[in-house]
C-alpha cells in the first residue's frame, strides 16, 4: 500500500491524478497539499476542496501552502489551459447531488510544507510524495527540515522535460519554469526521487471517447473528470501550443500528465529511466529548463559535482498507463 501526499495546484490534470490516486487500490490518499501554479493558492486549496467533495472523500485532509514563487516574481496564472477558476470552468456549480451535503474537506492549520513535514515524522519511510505542482512547497519542508529526505518512502514529480519540447518555452516545462529556484533545490539532495516529465505525459494521451466513457461508467470521477476536461481538451485542439501531441492521437484528446505520476508510483516498471545529476535552470532565457547527466560522466563541474542521482522517466509504455488509469476509475467506481 502506498501512503500518498498529493501536492497539487488543481487543475484539470491534477483532478484525473486525484481521483487515480482515491480509486486505485493500492494507494491510500492521506492528503492534498495546495500550492499556487495553474490558479491562485486560494483557488488550488477551494478547488482541492471540491473535487474532494465531489469524490466523496472529505475525510482526505487539504493542507494550504505557498502562493508565489521561492524567489522570482509570479508568473500568469495558466487560465487558457485550466480556466479562470482553475477547474475548466466547472466551478462553482454546486457539488455532484449524490454528495450534496457533504462537509467540505477541512483545511489543517498547518501549512502545506509543516504538514508535509510533521506526516513524515509521524511516519518514517512510509510516505510517498507525489508533487504534480511548482516545487515550491516541496523546497520549503526541505529547508524547514533537512532530513525528510530520510523520512519518506519516496518522492515522484511531475515536472521538466529532456528531449520533448517545453509547454511553456522551448525548453521549460510550467511546474518547473513557475519555480526553478525550489525544483533545482530538491535536485540538490538525495532522495528518493523519480520525476515524470512532458518525455512521458506527451505520450499518454487520454481521447474524448476515453472521457466519455468515463462518464458514463466511472461514478462521480468520471462526471466531473469530464466536465473539466471540456475547456482543457479545447486548449488541447484548439491552440497551437500541443498541437504537435495531439497529432499522436486520431480524436481530440489531452494529456493526463499529473496522473502520470500517480502511475509512475503503483506500476513503475511502465517506465523506462536513466539516472543522473540533475539541475534547473533558474535565470535567464532558458528558466525552467530541466537537465539530467545520461552520461555517467559524473561531469566535473562546479554546477554538476556533488549533485546526487536523481530518476528520470524517458520513455513509457503509454497504453498501459492509460488502460489502467480508465480501468482503475470504472472497477474501482466511487458512487
Ligand atoms: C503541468 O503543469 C500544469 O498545468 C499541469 O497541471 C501539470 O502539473 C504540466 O506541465
Ligand atoms: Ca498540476
Amino acid at each position: 500500500m502506498h501512503k500518498v501526499i498529493l501536492d497539487t495546484d488543481p487543475g484539470v490534470d491534477d483532478t484525473m491524478a486525484i481521483a487515480y490516486a482515491l480509486c486505485h487500490p493500492e494507494v491510500q490518499l492521506l492528503a492534498l497539499t495546495t500550492v499556487f501554479g495553474n490558479t491562485s493558492v486560494e483557488f488550488a486549496t477551494r478547488n482541492a476542496q471540491y473535487v474532494l467533495d465531489c469524490f466523496g472523500a472529505v475525510e482526505v485532509e487539504v493542507a494550504k501552502g505557498a502562493a508565489i514563487p521561492s524567489v522570482q516574481s509570479p508568473l500568469p496564472y495558466a487560465d487558457v489551459v485550466h480556466g479562470p477558476d482553475g477547474l475548466g470552468t466547472v466551478y462553482p456549480l454546486q457539488p455532484h447531488a449524490l454528495k450534496a451535503h457533504a462537509a467540505y474537506a477541512t483545511v489543517s492549520n498547518l501549512d502545506a510544507a509543516d504538514f508535509i513535514i510533521d506526516a513524515a515524522r509521524k511516519a518514517p519511510g512510509e510516505i510517498t510524495l507525489v508533487a504534480v505542482g511548482p516545487l515550491t512547497n516541496i523546497a520549503l519542508a526541505l529547508a524547514r527540515e533537512p532530513k525528510l529526505p530520510t523520512l519518506i518512502r519516496a518522492l515522484v514529480i511531475m515536472g521538466g522535460t529532456v528531449d520533448e519540447p517545453g509547454n511553456v518555452s522551448p525548453l521549460a516545462e510550467a511546474n518547473f519554469l513557475n519555480d526553478p529556484h525550489a525544483a533545482d533545490a530538491v535536485f540538490a539532495v538525495d532522495w528518493p526521487a523519480t520525476v515524470v516529465g512532458l518525455d512521458v505525459t506527451h505520450d499518454i494521451m487520454i481521447g474524448d471517447s476515453h472521457l466519455a466513457r468515463l462518464r458514463d461508467e466511472a461514478g462521480v470521477t468520471g462526471d466531473l473528470i469530464w466536465r473539466s476536461s471540456r475547456f482543457y481538451i479545447d486548449f488541447y485542439t484548439q491552440k497551437g501550443a500541443a498541437a504537435a501531441a495531439v497529432e499522436k492521437g486520431s480524436e481530440p484528446a489531452c494529456a493526463m500528465h499529473d496522473a502520470a505520476a500517480i502511475a509512475a508510483v503503483v506500476m513503475p516498471d511502465a517506465f523506462k529511466t536513466v539516472a543522473g545529476a540533475a539541475r534547473v535552470v533558474a535565470e535567464g532565457m532558458a528558466t525552467g529548463q530541466f537537465a539530467i547527466d545520461r552520461t555517467g560522466y559524473h561531469y566535473a563541474m562546479p554546477h554538476w559535482q556533488e549533485r546526487p542521482d536523481t530518476i528520470a522517466c524517458m520513455a513509457v509504455d503509454a497504453a498501459r498507463v492509460r488502460d489502467d488509469f480508465l480501468n482503475t476509475l470504472i472497477t474501482h467506481k466511487r458512487h
